[in-house]
């Protein structure tokens, strides 16, 4: 294991991204390890993972207890925490750069409303008021198991995951699989926006190096997911210059508002290899 190495605690949304853009601007991979903190064991694997899935990588393992995943009956109040545990055992790691900490990612709204009268259904709807009402739903996978006896549970993680990607920007994620639902919902998420990309990309190797035609499929196919597109660029690697055919290595890079979230990816094309 590689010599303790205190990472830096970053709470700021705005200074988290600009810390991931300025990993990446020196050419590292930056990988995400999401957790709710109280770390164990099973959360340093994660991490190892993250530390094996690059070279070089720059590590962020986010800690935030997210209200939206908890019904009111459940147990938000009392879930456990121990930030300076986490720090230590983080920093025993070696490989950690970051933890990202923030406050709170909800929109909290001017009024609060009892969960009693308001038919809360979450413990941050039971405080929302005029506040956060838009979610991300995986909404086969979220119905059964899991997802029967706690109703709000997967629409809290989707969402909170999709935040937390959309301020990191991450190019990795990793995940345990223990909550196997869990696991494959997120990858489900995520499967949708980078789903147009591979196909752009299988377009492309066999031939169809339009960028319009490719473009005007990666817009219709996010389209018909529920996403509302920023941008979708096809540019040449280095330059980051738009190209109007793939004869060159390219990168596709897209940007979509599903909701109140923005979720970015993105595909490299060289069609010489
Ligand atoms: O598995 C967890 O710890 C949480 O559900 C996650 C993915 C960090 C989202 O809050």
């Amino acid at each position: 294991m590689a010599a303790a190495r205190e990472p830096e605690v970053i709470r700021d949304k705005a200074a988290m991204r600009a810390w991931s853009r300025r990993r990446r601007a020196e050419g590292k991979t930056v990988a995400v390890v999401p957790t709710m903190g109280y770390l164990h064991q099973g959360h340093l694997s994660l991490v190892s993972a993250a530390a094996a899935s690059a070279d070089p990588v720059a590590i962020v393992v986010t800690i935030y207890v997210n209200p939206s995943q908890f019904a009111p009956t459940e147990d938000l109040a009392i879930y456990p925490s121990d930030f300076a545990g986490d720090l230590r055992k983080l920093a025993s790691t070696g490989v950690v750069d970051a933890v990202f900490s923030p406050p709170d990612l909800y929109d909290r709204g001017t009024g609060r409303r009892a969960a009693a009268s308001g038919g809360a259904v979450s413990c941050l709807e039971e405080e929302a008021g005029d506040g956060h009402e838009t979610w991300v739903r995986v909404e086969r996978l979220e119905k059964g198991l899991c997802g029967a006896s706690r109703p709000v549970f997967f629409r809290g993680v989707a969402t909170i995951v999709s935040k937390l990607f959309n301020i990191i920007e991450p190019d990795v994620a990793v995940f345990g699989k223990k909550d196997y639902q869990q696991w494959r919902i997120i990858c489900r998420m995520a499967l949708s926006i980078n789903r147009s990309l591979v196909d752009a990309r299988t377009a492309a190797l066999k031939g169809n190096t339009d960028c319009e035609q490719i473009r005007n499929k990666i817009v219709q196919t996010l389209t018909e997911t529920g996403g509302q597109v920023d941008y979708v660029e096809i540019v040449e690697q280095e330059s980051l210059v738009p190209v109007e055919r793939i004869d060159c290595p390219v990168v596709i890079c897209v940007a979509a508002w599903f909701g109140k979230v923005r979720l970015v990816d993105n595909i490299e094309i060289d069609t010489r290899s």
